[in-house]
């Protein structure tokens, strides 16, 4: 089969010939007719998770298309049906993949190029608010990186989960108005947000920020968190340096820092991974989430859509046609 990868650290994107995988036991496998783009696949090439193998790696976390086949103790899910796929193992950038069926969703009357770009970013978005970030009704967030896949989706499950106001930062001005159509209350240049926070909250602060940027903004997100408040760490697009963080100043200053890993989350509490996922899709049917598609690419530009990413000039979600 077709796909396409990378066999070394920040190498190229090329064709990789293999062979159509078979599912075992709780797998499905998907005739993949497109993949979603995620940040993560920029993290992957960039060297983030190790070497890639020697013959390549695959990258790609969610895939949509139809199921070919299916593994022994699968049940509800059969040939034929249309699905989307989390992908922790990756391999979504190719024309099959092996998805494990608890993170496989029928996707009933869903177009399949927004389906293909749902399942990480709202399983991520569903689970830094509801699971890391214990979101109560009437709670204030703010958002980082919110013109982004994930961001422009938090918003509205913020929103559909009863938040009260939700506030976003953007790395560049361009990209306020776009990131504000997805009901933020108010979006802000990064540079420079928490004076603008505090004075949008009128000095109290926000309940809870998701923060994938990293760098300055973990230290700034605590500076804007009000009594109780939470900050959920998810992400390094930056690619800065960790933090030392001291934990004296947090019991001082009642504050809590934590975080979401849906990679670990699969691992370790995989059923989370399916409720968030399936609550977020819930919303999608609903018409309470609209996923935005900005760009469907063919798979072999995927090098393209991943140097968009890398570079921060990506807005909502981008898809390669398979
Ligand atoms: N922990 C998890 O389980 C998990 C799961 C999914 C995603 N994530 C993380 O969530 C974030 C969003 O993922 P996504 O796929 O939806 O990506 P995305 O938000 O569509 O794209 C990444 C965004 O990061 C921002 N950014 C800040 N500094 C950057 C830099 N130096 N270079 C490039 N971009 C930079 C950019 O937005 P601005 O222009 O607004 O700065 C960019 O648009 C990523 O950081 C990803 O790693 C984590």
């Amino acid at each position: 089969m077709r796909a396409v990868g990378f066999t070394k650290i920040n190498g190229e994107i090329v064709e990789l010939e293999r062979p159509v995988p078979e599912p075992g036991a709780g797998e499905v496998l998907i005739r993949v007719s497109h993949a979603g783009v995620n940040f993560a696949e920029v993290q992957h090439r960039r060297g983030d998770f190790g070497e890639p193998e020697p013959e390549g790696d695959v990258p790609g976390l969610e895939a949509a298309g139809v199921v070919a086949a299916v593994g022994p103790a699968v049940s509800g899910l059969a040939a034929g049906d249309q699905v989307t796929a989390y992908l922790p193992g990756f391999g979504g950038y190719a024309e099959y993949v092996i998805a494990p069926a608890a993170f496989t969703y029928p996707i009933g009357d869903l177009d399949p190029v927004v389906a293909a770009g749902a399942p990480t970013v709202l399983t991520t978005a569903y689970g830094l608010l509801a699971g890391a970030g214990r979101l109560a009704a009437g709670d204030t967030v703010l958002v980082h990186a919110a013109a982004g896949g994930v961001g422009t989706v938090a918003v509205q499950i913020a929103k559909a989960l009863g938040a009260g106001k939700v506030f976003g930062t953007v790395g560049s001005a361009d990209k306020v108005a776009y990131a504000r159509q997805f009901g933020y209350d108010e979006v802000v240049v990064r540079d420079g947000f928490a004076d603008q926070i505090r004075e949008l909250t009128g000095g109290r602060g926000v309940d809870l920020v998701l923060d994938s940027v990293g760098g300055q903004t973990r230290p700034d997100s605590l500076g804007v968190l009000a009594v109780f408040g939470r900050l959920a760490a998810y992400g390094d697009a930056g690619n800065h340096p960790d933090l030392t963080l001291a934990v004296r100043p947090l019991w001082k200053s009642n504050q809590f820092v934590g975080g979401f890993n849906i990679g670990d989350l699969a691992r370790r509490g995989p059923e989370l991974v399916t409720r968030f996922g399936r609550a977020a899709l819930d919303l999608v049917a609903a018409k309470k989430v609209h996923i935005d598609v900005t760009d469907v690419l063919p798979l072999s530009d995927a090098g393209v859509a991943l140097d968009r990413l890398a570079t921060g000039a990506n807005r909502g979600k981008l898809v390669l046609s398979v």
